[in-house]
């Protein structure tokens, strides 16, 4: 069956000495507090990531992502990152597709299906990233935008493939703003996404395969999405900033 997963995207936060102790006492107090077995994804900006594996080393729950990386296996690609880098730093998990590397800085679907393929090809796993923006919910578009996101980002991939992709469902409306999607719309979203690959692929796939909501996910409202059938955890971002907060999220499954 799918795992249970909260991840913390620290996106461009924090130089090194506080990344560490952010991720000392995330590490620390899960092991002395936290009794499900949730999984936890610490993922720290690149430069960080080798010290926080260090850190996370001995934890069997904590595994280390990256937030981003090339689609292109090496060469001259100035300020990239490789699959092969990643995995050499004990790396387990990529994100591919967050809003932010969508509409900051251009990403289109076919560079996210080749990032996504290059990632499984490495043998690391996926987070990819879908979610609508505010207009497209208001304008009644927002299972078609999911939709087309999943098929054009994911629907290459063969069964054994997409069943080492975690999903994380990300309205942009919800990001940062301190807008959470009610309980009821990332439940309805995250059953709609599972019927999609259970369309596409089979049913067993589709209830093998996380699905994390992302989007001003906080302790006090962490228990009530994650008890939703559909919704598997949590892509966390500023409430993964401060260690009570993420692993009070930890937590609440
Ligand atoms: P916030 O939790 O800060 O809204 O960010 C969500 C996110 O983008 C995680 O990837």
């Amino acid at each position: 069956m799918r795992k249970n997963i909260a991840a913390g995207n620290w996106k461009m936060n924090l130089d090194l000495d506080a990344g560490k102790k952010l991720a000392s006492e995330v590490i620390n107090m899960t092991a002395d507090e936290v009794s499900n077995d949730a999984e936890v994804i610490l993922i720290p900006p690149f430069l960080h990531i080798t010290s926080i594996k260090q850190l996370a080393g001995s934890s069997k729950n904590v595994f280390v992502g990256a937030q981003n990386c090339s689609n292109e296996a090496s060469g001259a690609f100035t300020g990239e990152i490789s699959v092969e880098m990643l995995k050499s730093v004990g790396v387990d998990y990529v994100v591919v597709g967050h809003s932010e590397r969508r509409e900051i800085f251009g990403e289109d679907d076919a560079l996210l299906a080749a990032k996504t393929k290059a990632v499984l090809a490495g043998g690391l796993k996926p987070i990819f990233c879908c979610g609508e923006k505010l207009e497209s919910r208001e304008s009644d578009q927002h299972f078609a935008i999911n939709k087309e996101q999943i098929e054009k980002g994911i629907f290459g991939l063969s069964k054994e493939e997409i069943l080492k992709v975690v999903i994380a469902y990300e309205p942009v409306w919800a990001i940062g703003t301190g807008v959470t999607a009610s309980s009821d719309q990332a439940q309805e979203m995250h059953a709609y996404i599972r019927g999609l690959i259970a369309d596409k692929y089979d049913q067993e796939t589709a209830d093998s395969i996380s699905i994390l909501y992302g989007g001003s996910v906080k302790p006090g409202n962490a228990e009530e999405l994650f008890s939703q059938p559909d919704v598997d955890g949590g892509l966390v971002g500023g409430a993964s900033l401060k260690s009570r907060d993420f692993v009070d999220i930890i937590k609440a499954f």
